[in-house]
């Protein structure tokens, strides 16, 4: 049986992919430290379910104390790193750049470093589509010149998708940088705008419409997310970056009216500037996902909003 050890397994996206992974039949090692970006509370009960499998454990550790990480290591056979850990944010980011550089970048190479020493098959890094900046050549692709990052959040997942082309160059490591864009559903993110409006306009509260409505995002359903997490996992490339998109961008009125109609209210909009280190648009091409992962995302945006209020409202 395949061990695999998930980081950021508690979180939003990595708990999802530890489900998938044991109805595999995989073993998974989840490592989280339960950061207090949102609470912890939130986390454990994302994996409560999993807490008795026979073939999960739950490592409360931080990625950037190596020598406790290692220990993992040198306890079990790790096959695949799939590492999902990070301090996510990007408004945040401008007020806490080094909590980002210490887990996003310096956190990395220590499981890279991990992955160099202990010979694992495959490493898989989660990486933004917020790398793109604001670039407005659209759909993004891949090879698109992407050094102009414009919060501190997205600067340190492009440097950590260098250090793994490098690892991967020199250590002949296989690692596949995936470039999420706006990931939501059941579990969600609090501090996201899908899960944050749902509670808001369920609790008939005003909700912070930041700019005039037109931005957009590329929402993509996190369990198309999780299948292309465990595609590139099990894909062998030595080095690729790739995106995974809905390739079908949805502007954030229309979001709010998307949301309004399964919660069954009115929101309350309050409208403010656009703010500092928000990007305008984003857009996935997924060409290459679908060429290199056989991705291909099946939940549009209408089915998915159903689903994350349905799953707000049964356990708010
Ligand atoms: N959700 C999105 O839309 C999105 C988009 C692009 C990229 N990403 C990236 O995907 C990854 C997962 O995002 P998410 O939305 O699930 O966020 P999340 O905050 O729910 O999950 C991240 C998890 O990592 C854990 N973590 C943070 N620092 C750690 C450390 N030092 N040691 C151990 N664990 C630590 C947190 O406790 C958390 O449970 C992040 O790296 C994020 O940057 C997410």
């Amino acid at each position: 049986m395949e061990t695999i050890l998930v980081t950021g397994g508690a979180g939003f996206i990595g708990s999802h992919v530890c489900d998938k992974l044991l109805a595999k039949d995989k073993r998974v090692l989840c490592v989280d430290n339960l950061t207090m970006y949102y609470p912890p509370e939130t986390k454990i009960k994302n994996i409560q379910h999993n807490l008795e499998h026979p073939n999960f454990k739950f490592l409360t550790l931080d990625i950037r104390k190596k020598d406790e990480i290692e220990q993992i290591f040198q306890n079990e056979k790790v096959d695949k790193i799939i590492h999902v850990a990070g301090r996510a944010g990007v408004r945040p980011s401008l007020e806490k750049p080094v909590w980002y550089k210490e887990t996003n970048i310096d956190a990395t190479v220590n499981l890279l470093e991990l992955a160099r020493e202990y010979k694992v098959k495959s490493f898989v890094f989660a990486s933004s589509s917020s790398v793109y900046g604001n670039s407005t050549k659209v759909p993004f692709t891949e090879d698109d010149p992407c050094n102009k990052p414009i919060s501190p959040y997205a600067a340190t997942k492009k440097a950590a998708e260098i250090l793994c082309y490098t690892y991967s160059k020199v250590y002949n490591i296989p690692i596949v940088c995936l470039r999420f864009f706006s990931v939501y559903g059941p579990r969600g993110r609090p501090d996201m705008a899908p899960l944050k409006f749902t509670k808001l306009i369920d609790a008939e509260k005003p909700i912070e419409m930041y700019g005039d409505g037109s931005s957009s995002r590329d929402w993509t359903y996190v369990e198309d997310i999780v299948d292309g997490i465990l595609a590139a996992s099990e894909s062998g490339l030595k080095f690729e970056i790739v995106n995974l998109g809905n390739s079908y961008p949805i502007k954030l009125k229309s979001l709010i009216k998307t949301i309004e109609k399964y919660v069954g209210k009115k929101a309350k909009i309050k409208q403010y500037p656009a703010q500092a280190g928000d990007v305008e648009h984003t857009y996935a091409n997924i060409g290459k996902a679908k060429e290199l992962l056989g991705y291909q995302p099946k939940v549009l945006l209408d089915e998915g909003i159903k689903t994350l209020v349905d799953w707000y409202k049964k356990t708010k």
